[in-house]
């Protein structure tokens, strides 16, 4: 036997995963344990529960993997600030106690971390290795071509590649500072959210805006070239010296300062996420195009944190030379975890490779699942009313008839999900096809800004009769935009609202999941990655003839989503979720008692707005 353990951490979304033989054993990020978002220490929690799901000590691990080399890092961040000294002294004093002490001595920090019991040696893949490991050993290829965009790792920001068997070449890269990831994250930062978690929002606000900042883009600040490497012209921006993305040029270019944060979002900031998204999805063609000159292949894998660029995404698969696309559900950083341990099984130590259908993933169910009696032992400590409800087919039907009664569930089941997206094991459920359920499940569950859409999750083998996709095509990991057919759409209002105030328009059968551009975000459900949810799926269709429901993550604005049945209660218990199902475990919230209730200000508080 063969154990692996890959490793990611010190920079965000610190995670591990534990390969076996080959096997994706386990797999979790630190932040579901530590309760603190996109937590960036060494994943210890993360480390101990892939030991204990695989019943083996750190000391019966064969090989220890980390995602990037600290060395090649270190040389990128002391050639960057005195290329830009004294300028950038400040980034340089505050980023080097921190590499000092963590990143130079990651062989103790580690050591500490396995509790002194791995003595063998430690592995280092290169950052965009470790990506794009993630994004082929799992997929069903037997060879693909590989594209890897993210912020920057050591030096590379976007890589070029193929994948075949047991190895992943790549063979074009392009280097620090010139970074599609930065790019989006300085467009982020200039519209006033955080950086590495607020790019989402960013996606979601574009089809509110008209993209009519994307000339000036192109022309000034940046380079494109028709293969799709660009250089950016850094007198715009300040990430390399300041500790701001953007630097005062790019305000007088697009006509302002920084949007502050929480403050009232204004046609600026729609347009300004219009304009970069439309100039990510120009790139991200490009690069594909080229790729696929370069490779041949029909196939294609992503991974790197532009992968969870959903709405690019989407575009690849209708517009890219490509045929078939598989995405790395981690696509971020914490994916690299597991691209680290694959890497070192197949490529390291040159192990035969058989592709599976649908994939190796797992559905990216790969955290930890919870005893029905842990859960009942819970349950009576918090004096909570449940019902206990044995039978799956029943339980199904039950939560099916409230969600179409408008409840909101919170829905906890198996295991917990690796990536930044809950996949129906850690969501919050309701029904979308309601008007309203929108700025319901946004302001009185979630907490969060009014605009955010929400994903549909559908039955596989009924998307194509609700979303613009082929019959064959899967998105099983929410990572892929298509639009809700004509036939579902609903003819717009004579006097159509413009900006923000389209939010509560109803523009399909399924309102609830159709953004302003008539864009959904899809999650297919099949019945091997998931069979509760697609039971759950298939009684809902069998009950009211639609098979979507919302899906969002069960957490509120800025918490991590939640990992315990224990933070699922207490989640549960402080907004206005109706119902909570954990296992075969129903909680109604009209039943509990009244001194239960957790003040909602309160449990906000305990977390950084994102
Ligand atoms: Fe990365």
């Amino acid at each position: 036997m063969t154990a692996i353990l890959g490793i990611s951490a010190f920079y965000h979304d610190s995670a591990a995963a534990l390969v076996v033989d080959g096997e994706i054993v386990a797999a979790a990020q630190e932040e579901r344990f530590t309760r603190i978002k996109h937590d960036l220490a060494f994943p210890k929690q993360a480390v101990d529960y892939c030991l204990r799901d695989a019943g083996l000590t750190a000391e019966q691990i064969d090989h220890v993997v980390f995602y990037e080399k600290p060395f090649l890092k270190f040389d990128r961040l002391l050639e960057t600030h005195l290329a830009v000294a004294p300028a950038g002294f400040g980034s340089f004093l505050k980023a080097m106690p921190l590499w000092l002490h963590e990143k130079l001595q990651l062989t103790r920090v580690m050591n500490q971390g396995l509790g002194g019991l791995y003595r063998k040696r430690y592995v280092f893949t290169e950052h965009h290795e470790a990506h794009a490991a993630s994004a082929f050993f799992p997929s069903p290829f037997a060879e693909a071509a590989i594209m890897v965009l993210d912020g920057v790792g050591e030096w590379a920001t976007a890589s070029l590649g193929h994948g075949a068997g047991s190895t992943v070449t790549l063979s074009h890269e392009m280097h620090f500072p010139h970074s599609l990831g930065l790019l989006y994250s300085a467009f982020t930062y200039h519209c006033g959210f955080k950086v590495n978690s607020g790019e989402y929002k960013l996606m979601g606000l574009a089809p509110y805006g008209e993209p009519k900042y994307a000339d000036l883009i192109l022309r000034h600040l940046l380079d494109l070239k028709a293969d799709g490497s660009f250089r950016l012209d850094q007198s715009y921006f300040n990430y390399c010296g300041g500790l701001t993305m953007t630097s005062e040029k790019f305000s007088r270019l697009f006509g302002g300062p920084p949007r502050r944060p929480e403050s009232a979002l204004t046609a600026r900031e729609l347009d300004l996420a219009a304009s970069v998204q439309k100039v990510t999805e120009l790139i991200t063609l490009r690069m594909a195009a080229h790729l696929h000159q370069l490779t041949g292949s029909k196939n294609l894998c992503l991974a790197g944190g532009v992968a969870l660029n959903c709405v690019a995404n989407g575009r690849l698969l209708r517009e890219s030379p490509f045929k078939n696309i598989w995405i790395q559900a981690a696509a971020g950083d914490a994916g690299g975890a597991l691209g680290a341990a694959l890497f070192a099984w197949y490529q390291l130590l040159e192990n035969p490779r058989t592709p599976r259908s649908p994939d190796s993933q797992q559905g990216s169910l790969l955290g930890p699942a919870h005893a029905a009696s842990e859960i009942e032992t819970l349950l009576r400590s918090q004096q909570a009313v449940y019902r206990h409800c044995p039978d799956d087919a029943e339980l199904c039907t039950q939560v099916a008839s409230l969600i179409a009664d408008g409840k909101v569930v919170g829905w906890v089941q198996g295991r917990m999900e690796f990536g930044p997206r809950a996949l129906g094991n850690r969501s919050i459920l309701g029904d979308a096809r309601s008007p309203a359920m929108q700025s319901v499940m946004n302001q009185k569950i979630k907490f969060r800004e009014s605009f955010r859409p929400f994903a549909p999750i559908v039955l596989r083998d009924r998307a194509a009769d609700y979303f613009e996709l082929r019959p064959d095509q899967e998105s099983p990991y929410m990572l892929l935009v298509a639009p809700v057919r004509a036939d579902k759409r609903m003819p717009p209002a004579t006097s159509s609202p413009r900006g923000l105030a389209q939010v509560n328009e109803p523009r399909s059968v399924i309102p609830a999941v159709t953004h302003v551009d008539y864009s959904a975000r899809i999650q297919t459900v099949d019945e091997t990655r998931n069979p509760r949810l697609h039971q759950l799926l298939t009684a809902f269709d069998r009950l009211t003839g639609c098979p979507v429901l919302i899906n969002t993550s069960f957490n509120v604005r800025g918490e991590p989503i939640v990992g315990s049945p224990a933070d699922a209660y207490r989640c549960f218990m402080a907004t206005n979720m109706d119902v909570l199902v954990l296992e075969n475990f129903i909680l109604l919230k009209a039943e509990q008692p009244a001194d239960a209730r957790v003040n909602a200000q309160a449990y906000l508080n305990q977390y950084e707005k994102d």
